[in-house]
């Protein structure tokens, strides 16, 4: 016991050591204020939204020292990639980018060029760096995100490359500053890490083990959050279903969600992501009794054959996922449903691809984020002879596809006619429907109206769709849409 309390305290960041980060964000402060400088930052993120939360941290302490941020890094002083690691495309493109920055570098030579995120995580990749691309200056990975005030001091006063990327358990560092979109959706990031190590996946590698926030610091950010006008507030975890385990209370995710629920206002509660294995009856009872919690759920199943989940590590069957699905929709009528699929898992055959697309078919999902496999070196997947060409993988994703599409539209169709409640979230550029909602299963609704909605729930009558979104006006409104 007193062991596993100790390790606690080695992931929790002492507050004396993130005083000592405040300590450096002033000094970077007064090092511009001394000479007069207004320096500007671009910080581009990539993957997914706990990615896209670490780059709210970033840009929250960029502006504690003095920073003003700019979407163009050819002005920026300071340039940010916060990289993303799960896919060879995303790789390629970082790489692409970071060759672009040789040029803005030659213009202003002072410009400090960052990498930081997953792929800055892995060996390899920071190898690669340190060898040929000589103009970056920084280099951290997710478990260093918390010292970057610290590592930006090194790299000002040494004028030397700095690299901080050890492979470390992670930590968690609470009362990071934080600049977050303007709006009325916010990420709360309720645990970091991963200890899955599904085969074909890079994240458990570089964004170290599970470790929970504890349940005070998340209430108490998601009550601010909604004193402060945020309505659709999202949690945040690889694995949400395993929130809990490392903090030995005998408190879980449900336990979670029940108390954020008791928060008073008008707000909704959504989560991702949710491991099979870990999702429980008393899970979907309590999204089910809770008030704000969205009824909508992100299962990822990733293949509909018992050999390649096998091969995956994946740790449910197909009869398992089916039957967590058919309760999750017993006490949730009308429940969103949403998953991942990756196509072309080494040694996938046609017919097991076609498990997946069959799958599909027998749920109906609303929606579905859909992979073609990509190889992660040092995953155990990366090893597995995989003898399929990408074209032939290509052919059995075109088919997945289809099936989805046809489906979403068949399901868009299905509102036409109706009346739903939605949160109006911003502008959507598109002059005939000019604002942007989401219905509480999160399904995109481009609406007639003026900007006085934005912020607002509001009922909308649904007049028209297609496979990607719905079509309204207000409820209320005297105008036909035609
Ligand atoms: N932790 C989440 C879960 O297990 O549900 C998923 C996180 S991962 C960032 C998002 C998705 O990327 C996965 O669900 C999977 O479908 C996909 N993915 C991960 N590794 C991949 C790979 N090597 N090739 C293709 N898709 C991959
Ligand atoms: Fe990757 Fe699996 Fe962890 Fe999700 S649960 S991040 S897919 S290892
Ligand atoms: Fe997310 Fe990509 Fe890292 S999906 S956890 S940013 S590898």
């Amino acid at each position: 016991m007193e062991e596993q309390l100790l390790e606690r305290a080695n992931v929790l960041v002492p507050p004396e050591a993130l005083a000592r980060q405040r300590d450096f964000q002033e000094k970077i402060r007064a090092m511009f204020a001394a000479r007069e400088a207004h320096p500007l930052a671009c910080v581009d993120t990539f993957g997914c939204q706990q990615n896209e939360a670490d780059g709210q941290r970033l840009k929250g302490m960029l502006r504690e020292m003095g920073f003003t941020l700019t979407a163009e890094p050819r002005e920026a002083d300071l340039v940010l990639l916060n990289t993303c690691a799960v896919r060879e495309h995303a790789e390629q493109r970082v790489f692409g980018n970071l060759g672009i920055f040789t040029h803005t570098k030659k213009e202003n030579p002072e410009q400090i060029i960052g990498l930081c995120g997953c792929m800055a995580q892995e060996e390899r990749v920071s190898r690669r760096v340190r060898e040929s691309y000589r103009h970056v200056d920084l280099v951290f990975g997710p478990h260093a995100l918390w010292r970057f005030p610290e590592l930006l001091w090194q790299a000002y006063e040494t004028k030397k490359r700095v690299f901080s990327v050890e492979d470390q358990h992670g930590f968690i560092a609470e009362g990071l500053p934080v600049e977050r979109d303007r709006g009325v959706r916010a990420w709360v990031s309720v645990m970091y890490g991963c200890n899955n190590f599904c085969s074909y996946c890079i994240v458990p590698y570089v964004r170290g083990r599970e470790r929970s926030r504890d349940p005070e610091a998340v209430l108490a950010e998601v009550r601010e959050l909604v004193e402060a006008g945020y309505k659709d507030i999202t949690l945040l975890g690889q694995n949400v279903n395993s929130y809990g385990n490392d903090l030995e209370r005998g408190y879980d995710f449900s336990d979670l969600l029940e108390e954020i629920d008791r928060i008073p206002g008008e707000y909704l509660i959504r989560f991702m992501s949710s491991h099979p294995k870990d999702a429980t009856k008393k899970l979907f009872d309590t999204m089910a009794r809770c008030r704000h919690v969205a009824k909508q759920l992100h299962l990822p199943f990733q293949s509909g054959n018992d050999r390649v989940l096998r091969e995956m590590n994946r740790r449910y069957t197909r009869q398992q996922y089916l039957e967590l699905v058919s309760y999750a929709r017993s006490v949730m009528p009308g429940l969103v449903l949403t998953s991942d699929v990756i196509i072309g898992f080494p040694g996938e055959t046609e017919a097991e691809a076609m498990d997946t697309v069959s799958l599909v078919e027998e749920i109906g999902f609303d929606a579905l984020f859909t992979f073609i496999y990509s190889p992660r070196p040092g995953t155990r997947a990366a090893e597995m002879p995989d003898p399929v060409s990408r074209a032939e993988k290509q052919v059995w994703f075109d088919k997945l596809l289809a099936v989805q599409n046809a489906r979403s539209a068949s399901l868009h169709e299905a509102y036409v006619g109706k009346t739903l409640k939605v949160l109006v979230d911003g502008e959507s550029g598109d002059p005939a429907f000019p604002l942007s909602s989401r219905t509480e299963g999160n399904r995109l609704v481009r609406l007639k109206g003026d900007n006085s909605l934005i912020g607002q729930f509001t009922q909308v009558r649904i007049t028209g769709s297609n496979t990607w979104a719905l079509y309204g006006e207000a409820a209320d409104s005297a105008h036909p849409v035609l």
